[in-house]
C-alpha cells in the first residue's frame, strides 16, 4: 500500500496543504488585528503590500516546483496539490492587487491608470496578474477538457508571468537587490529544469 492513497490525500494531505497555504494570511490578519503581539508596523499599508506580494511570488515558485520534486522523489501524488497551490498564489496577488487599489490608491482611477503606464514596475506586475487571472480561470477540468491541447501551451504561461513578477519584484527595489536575486536564482533553477528534461525527451541513444 502506498501513502497516501486518494482517499487520504483527499482526507488529510489536501486540507493539512490548504491550511498551510492560508496561514501567512491569518498572520497577517492577526499582525493587522494586533492579535499577534506584532502588528504591521509605522506603515501598516506598505507592510501588507510587500507580505502579500511575496508571499504570491512565493506560492508561485512552489507550484513550479511540483513537478520537478516530483519527479526527484517519484511521490506522484504531489500533482494534485499543485492546483491548489498555484490558486493561492493567485489568491495572494488578488489580496496584494486590492491593497493597492484600495488602502494605497483610495480607487483613484486616474492615478492608477497612469501608474500602470508610467512606472514600468506596476506594469509588469498589471500584466503578471492578468496571466494569473487567466491561468485561474481555466484551471478546472471543464476547460482542460474544452481546450485540449491548448490548454498546455496557455499553462506554460506560467514561466513567464514568473518571470514577469520576479522582474515586477527586482525593479521595485532600491538599492539592495539579494532578495529579488535569490527568488530569480530559484526560478532559473526551475526553468532550468524544465529544460533539462526537454533535452532529455528528445535524446534517445542509438540502440
Ligand atoms: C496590477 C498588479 C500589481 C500592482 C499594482 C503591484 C504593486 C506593487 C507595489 C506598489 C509594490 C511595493 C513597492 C514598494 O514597496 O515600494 C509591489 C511589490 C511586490 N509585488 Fe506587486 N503589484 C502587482 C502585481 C503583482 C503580482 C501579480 C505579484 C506576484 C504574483 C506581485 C509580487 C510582488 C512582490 C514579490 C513585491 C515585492 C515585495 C517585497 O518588497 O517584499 N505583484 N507590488
Amino acid at each position: 500500500m502506498s501513502f497516501p492513497n486518494r482517499r487520504q490525500l483527499r482526507r488529510i494531505v489536501k486540507p493539512v496543504w490548504f491550511m498551510a497555504c492560508l496561514a501567512p494570511f491569518a498572520w497577517l490578519i492577526l499582525r493587522a488585528l494586533g492579535l499577534a503581539g506584532d502588528d504591521l508596523g509605522a506603515d501598516p499599508i506598505e507592510a501588507t503590500q510587500d507580505f502579500t506580494g511575496i508571499w504570491a511570488l512565493r506560492l508561485l515558485l512552489v507550484t513550479l516546483a511540483i513537478t520537478p520534486v516530483r519527479r526527484l522523489t517519484g511521490f506522484i501524488w504531489l500533482t494534485q496539490l499543485r492546483r491548489m497551490t498555484g490558486l493561492f498564489a493567485l489568491f495572494y496577488a488578488s489580496a496584494h492587487v486590492l491593497n493597492y487599489l484600495v488602502p494605497d490608491q483610495g480607487l483613484n482611477w486616474a492615478a492608477i491608470i497612469e501608474d500602470i503606464l508610467e512606472r514600468p514596475f506596476i506594469t509588469l506586475g498589471a500584466l503578471a496578474l492578468t496571466g494569473l487571472i487567466a491561468l485561474g480561470i481555466t484551471s478546472t477540468r471543464g476547460w482542460q477538457v474544452r481546450l485540449g491541447k491548448r490548454w498546455l501551451t496557455l499553462h506554460r504561461l506560467v514561466y513567464v508571468i514568473a518571470i514577469l513578477v520576479v522582474w515586477h519584484f527586482w525593479w521595485q527595489v532600491k538599492e539592495v537587490i539579494t532578495e529579488p536575486l535569490i527568488y530569480a536564482v530559484i526560478l532559473t533553477a526551475l526553468l532550468g529544469s524544465r529544460l533539462i528534461k526537454k533535452k532529455r525527451v528528445r535524446f534517445k541513444p542509438d540502440a
